[in-house]
């Protein structure tokens, strides 16, 4: 690909989860990449730059969501902004903070698509009466505040293997039809049946599944991906075993899960 071609993305907040795998993705499709982070010099959270700098052009910026006018720099000359690094738990930082940089983004007049990676809680309100329910873009969570309770309530969780949200951003960017909301999704399980599931697959972690007593053998809501499906995106991974292995080895390598 010549220089010319490269298309340049901005990936917020490096060296989190979604956001180190994202950017392998990006620059093994070719893209240019800046990224930040709060603290380039914390080489503990940051030595895998090192390896993600061998794949491809890989700018490091510092920025902290907290600052209007802090990602000017790693936005400038971006074709498309991602916008990943998310303040623990409070709501009201992170719209300031995703507001911050999608000023950036319009200060840059380069970008052409803002990707911003939401939750599931964005989509999960008050607890549902009865069964039955289909949740989908439509669906907001009005009480404002993270809501995971409501979710284990309901049963569902929505699971998605990290590689398949990367390729959906990626996909997503790069669709000129494609606008709004989308929620990414290619199974649920209920609170309860991952409960077993993982201290049935990993025994190593001695998962207590008696602290779910009282949690729903049945979702009664499911989280509609349809609208991704049908802008042509396939998931590549439905398979629950693989999704959560590959999550332990991730966890195993950054210390996180005990070997
Ligand atoms: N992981 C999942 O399973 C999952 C599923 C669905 C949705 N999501 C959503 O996806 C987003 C990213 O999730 P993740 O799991 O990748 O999170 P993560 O690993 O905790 O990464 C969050 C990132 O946000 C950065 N950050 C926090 N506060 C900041 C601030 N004030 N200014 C700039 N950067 C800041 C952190 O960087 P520092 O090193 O500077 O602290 C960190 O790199 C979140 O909104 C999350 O709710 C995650």
């Amino acid at each position: 690909m010549s220089e010319n071609e490269r298309k340049t993305a901005c990936v917020t907040g490096g060296n989190g989860f979604i956001a180190s795998a994202l950017i392998k993705m990006l620059l093994e499709k070719g893209y240019a990449v800046n990224t930040t982070v709060r603290n380039p010099d914390d080489m503990k959270k940051n030595s895998h730059f090192k390896d993600l700098e061998a794949l491809g052009p890989l700018k490091v910026f510092r920025a902290d969501l907290d600052k209007e006018g802090s990602f000017d720099e790693a936005v400038n000359g971006c074709d498309y902004a991602f916008l990943v690094s998310a303040p623990k738990e409070m709501i009201e930082a992170g719209v300031q903070g995703t507001l911050n940089v999608i000023r950036s983004c319009a200060k840059a007049a380069t970008v052409k698509r803002v990707i911003l990676t939401s939750s599931a809680s964005a989509i999960f309100g008050r607890p549902l009466q009865g069964d039955g329910h289909v949740l989908d873009e439509e669906s907001w969570n009005e009480l404002q505040l993270k809501n995971l309770k409501a979710l284990a309530a309901s049963g569902a969780v929505p699971i998605v293997h990290v590689d398949d949200l990367c390729r959906a951003e990626i996909f997503l960017v790069e669709k000129e039809s494609a606008s709004g909301r989308y929620i990414c999704s290619s199974l649920s399980i209920t609170v309860l049946n991952l409960a077993r599931f993982v201290a049935g697959r990993y025994p190593e972690y001695n998962v207590q599944i008696d602290c779910f007593e009282g949690f729903p053998e049945k979702a009664k809501v499911c989280c509609s991906s349809e609208k991704l499906i049908r802008e042509g995106f396939e998931y590549k991974c439905t398979n629950l075993d693989e999704i959560f292995d590959d999550l332990v080895e991730y966890g195993k390598a950054l210390g996180i899960l005990p070997h």
